[in-house]
């Protein structure tokens, strides 16, 4: 699934596998917090939640991005760790048993799936195993070097799994340690835990003032805009109703509830910048700054940009991007007056294409029948290893061209056609077919008009790889 979950969407999940019996077959949930994009789980909620459902299910947090978090005392809370140290010490007390009887007897003995999905599920502590994972890319928020990572795990069960783990990380590391990793990963830490509250505040700070300066300069904010919290997070996940950092009448108070109480929360630090009013793609405004200005940047969208403040960041740093994003936003100026009627017609073409004529994501269709246990069943679950492993059989796969006719034939009238890759065009970077999924017209319609130049799993010249009826 792409982007944040909304934890309605999980439950639903599990409660569906509980009433067919298929709850034991769920071991893990492994969620992204942040996502690339800045959306920030409540992570005790969630845990608390599904724990209430299947109170052994274990948690992996990808928090790749979100390390320095910790060093926040607003964002801690909303990390695995920060989560997990609370739950630790809010399921000891005595209040919590409590708490879940009264829940029980309020919820009767079949409560509906509707009535669950709609109360705030409280688990039971008696039977509740914590058993919580974070992986955290050191190396991208703090100072250490490029694979710089770490896991965390609080795990009571973790005597048990020990061995295994570590064997995992064998099988899919070097078993040589790399010293100068490791020595970096103590520099990071230590500098943290000398001056890690003043870095990240001074990285919330810098952000903070980007997002006022581009969205109130005159000209900047004619073509660009960093996208605030409302726009990035529909309304009904933000209870505490924050709608943007900027907003001037933002009090402690607000800022706090939000981070509290709202489903997801935007992280502060990561900035999407759209572009498409200016007339230019992510991946070409990226190029543009790289190019031209020396600004590094590792994310796009068809039409934004994603700035990120960090904990090395300067006033200076914020002083070059605008002086940056003035020299661009004036160059467009001058073009569109002093060019023709001609020009300005072709400009304003051009940001309706990337502003409002924006391919529609498809969702996850459905694995074919034969990667299915149960074709009949109302679940989306699949066997993708086995078509993964039938897609190295070349005489079992076939190619079709994107915009040929016999595609729309086989849409139309079958057979099925089914992917025999995972093919992930960047942006937005996440898979739109994995082996054995129906292709249905929605993803044909989506890849034909995308307009991106890299996708991972397939090559226009060959066209689709398909897995053969
Ligand atoms: C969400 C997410 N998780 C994990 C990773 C990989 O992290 P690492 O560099 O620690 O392997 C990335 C890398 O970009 C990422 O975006």
């Amino acid at each position: 699934m792409y982007g944040g979950v909304p934890l309605r969407t999980i439950k639903e999940a599990l409660l569906k596998l509980k009433a067919q019996g298929e709850l034991h077959r769920v071991k893990m949930v492994d969620l992204t917090n942040c996502t690339f994009d800045g959306h920030v789980y409540d992570t005790r909620r969630v845990m608390e939640e599904c724990l209430a459902i299947k109170p052994d299910l274990i948690f992996l947090w990808d928090e790749a991005w979100f390390g320095f978090a910790h060093w926040s005392p607003l964002l801690r809370q909303r990390t695995a760790m920060g989560a997990a140290a609370v739950l630790t010490e809010e399921l000891a007390k005595p209040e919590a048993v409590t708490a879940w009887e009264e829940q029980q007897k309020a919820l009767g003995d079949s409560p509906s799936e509707d009535v669950l999905l709609a109360t705030r599920l409280v688990p039971d502590p008696r039977a509740v195993r914590l058993r919580i994972y974070q992986t955290n890319s050191v190396h991208k928020s703090m100072s250490a070097l490029r694979q710089g990572s770490i896991v965390l795990v609080k795990d009571v069960d973790f005597e048990h799994v020990e061995s295994q783990f570590h064997e995992a990380v064998f099988t899919h590391a070097s078993t040589s340690p790399n010293q100068q990793i490791i020595a970096s990963l103590d520099v990071a830490r230590r500098q943290m835990q000398l001056e890690g509250y003043g870095l990240v505040a001074n990285a919330l700070q810098i952000s903070l003032e980007i997002r006022r300066q581009i969205n109130s300069h005159p000209i900047i904010s004619k073509y660009f805009k960093v996208l605030s919290n409302a726009e990035m997070i529909p309304d009904s996940f933000r209870q505490s109703g924050l709608d943007d950092y900027n907003d001037p009448d933002i009090s402690w108070g607000k800022a706090i509830q939000s981070i509290r109480d709202d489903e997801f929360l935007l992280d502060p630090t990561r900035m999407t910048l759209s572009c498409g009013h200016a007339g230019f793609d992510g991946t070409t405004f990226k190029n543009i700054l790289a190019e031209k200005f020396n600004i590094q940047l590792n994310k796009t969208s068809r039409n934004s940009i994603l700035l990120q403040s960090n904990i090395n960041n300067t006033r200076s740093d914020i002083a070059l991007l605008i002086r940056v994003l003035v020299d661009i936003a004036m160059d467009l100026e001058t073009k569109i007056t002093e060019n023709g009627e001609g020009y300005r017609t072709v400009f304003a073409q051009q940001v309706r294409e990337l502003v409002d004529d924006l391919p529609k994501l498809p969702n996850f269709s459905c694995f074919d029948d034969r990667y299915r246990e149960d074709a009949t069943a109302d679940t989306l679950h699949g066997d993708i290893r086995r078509a993964f492993y039938d897609a190295y059989k070349e005489a079992e796969c076939e190619y079709l061209a994107l915009d040929s006719q016999e595609l729309d034939k086989r849409l139309q009238s079958g057979p099925t056609l089914v992917s025999a890759n995972f093919v992930i065009p960047y942006p937005p970077g996440f898979p739109i077919m994995v082996p054995g999924q129906v292709i249905t017209q929605e993803i044909v319609d989506f890849m034909r008009k995308l307009d991106v130049k890299e996708i991972h799993g397939f090559n226009k010249a060959l066209g689709l790889k398909l897995l053969k009826r």
